[in-house]
């Protein structure tokens, strides 16, 4: 098949309303689009359509018991898909909608089983995105996991998506980098007191500051492999990985750097070491050396990471060294996607 790319100006999407019109065409007959999100590019499917669900798994190569996200465009679309909203849902919805926060909520039955990997919820968001709104306005409700090769990094850019679906997709909507650069934030609504399945840019903070405390499902902080099965199922996969194997340094940054640099001086491998903007000249010599950005500007790091991932690959790095973060915010999602990209591999110095 050959995969369509069409590049449309992300700021004033109307303008390329022609070429968003054949893709969400292509949307109704089955077809896949991947399309520019504030998070990262997502693989959209008609979310009603079984048919068009099952070719995401494959496209992926995505296990089938791993649910996928439903994205709308009008907060009214929840009703069409989910029932039983919670007040405290409903809260968030009005604070966080349009943007990167994703909540599991009951399912109606004209979701089809396959969409919710098995599950009778689903995880609803709306995107900000002004591209990815108006596919949806024109498509219907779609069904959009990462659009990157199962296992492998999220794709911020239309050029990764390439890189990883080529030929298995319609077509790819250009729509420039993603803002955030991590997948939204996924908050359990189905309980009394929420739960958090999957930390983002809509921070714990944020969400408790408008509907008070939650509940932290516990594979969302640890740093070992445990025998404890995360309630959102797609965690429990190696995840968002380059080619090499990682070690994340956490510690006192002077201790991180000297370990660092003794780990690089000793490895027998081609080396790729994770810095930011402070220390990277510090490891000069040392390997293929880039920074993942400000320490000071988490924000920064979160658009970077996947984007930084996949350049090491284009390097051939065989192993990676990368400094860790120990910050709530964002940092907690920053570290929960660089500790699973790891597989657990983490030395505290
Ligand atoms: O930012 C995002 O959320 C991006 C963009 C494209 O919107 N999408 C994304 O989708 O990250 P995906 O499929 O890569 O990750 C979806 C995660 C998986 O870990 C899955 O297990 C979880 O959401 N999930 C989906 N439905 C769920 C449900 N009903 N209950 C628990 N977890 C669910
Ligand atoms: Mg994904």
């Amino acid at each position: 098949m050959l995969t369509k790319i069409y590049k449309v100006n992300c700021l004033n999407p109307k303008e390329d309303l022609e070429a968003i019109r054949d893709c969400a065409n292509i949307l109704k007959c089955d077809g896949l689009i991947a399309f520019p999100t504030e998070t990262v590019y997502g693989l959209g499917a008609n979310a009603f359509s079984t048919v068009a669900i099952n070719k995401i798994y494959r496209a992926k190569g995505r296990p089938s018991d791993n649910p996928l996200i439903i994205h709308i465009a009008k907060k009214e679309d929840l009703n069409l898909i989910a029932k039983n909203i919670s007040n405290k849902a409903k809260l968030l919805i009005n604070s966080f909608w349009p943007g990167p926060l994703t909540l599991v909520v009951e399912k109606k039955e004209c979701i089809p089983i396959e969409t919710s990997g098995g599950l009778n919820t689903i995880g609803v968001r709306m995107p900000s995105n002004n591209v990815a709104n108006l596919l949806i306005k024109e498509s219907g409700p779609l069904a959009a996991p990462s659009a990157n090769l199962s296992g492998r990094p999220s794709p911020t850019n239309a050029d990764h998506v390439i890189t990883d679906l080529n030929s298995k997709i319609d077509a790819v909507i250009d729509g420039g980098s993603c803002k955030y650069g991590l997948e939204s934030t996924i908050l359990d609504v189905t309980t009394n007191i929420p739960c958090l399945l999957r930390p983002g840019s809509i921070t714990l903070g944020m969400i408790e500051h408008i509907i008070g405390k939650i509940e932290i499902d516990k594979t969302v902080t640890e740093d070992k492999l445990t025998d404890v099965i995360p309630k959102a199922p797609g965690m429990k996969y190696k995840h968002y990985s380059p080619m090499a194997d990682i070690t994340i340094i956490i510690g006192e940054e002077k201790n991180v750097v000297k370990n660092i640099i003794n780990l690089a001086n000793h490895s027998n491998t081609k080396v790729g070491i994770m810095a930011t903007d402070k220390t990277k000249d510090l490891y000069h010599g040392c390997g293929v050396v880039l920074s993942v950005g400000d320490r000071h500007n988490p924000e920064s790091i979160a658009a970077n990471l996947f984007k930084i991932f996949r350049e090491f690959d284009n390097h051939n790095v065989n192993s990676i060294f990368a400094e860790g973060f120990l910050g709530q915010g964002i940092e907690l999602a920053i570290m929960n996607r660089l500790i699973k990209a790891a597989a657990y591999n983490i030395i505290n110095v």
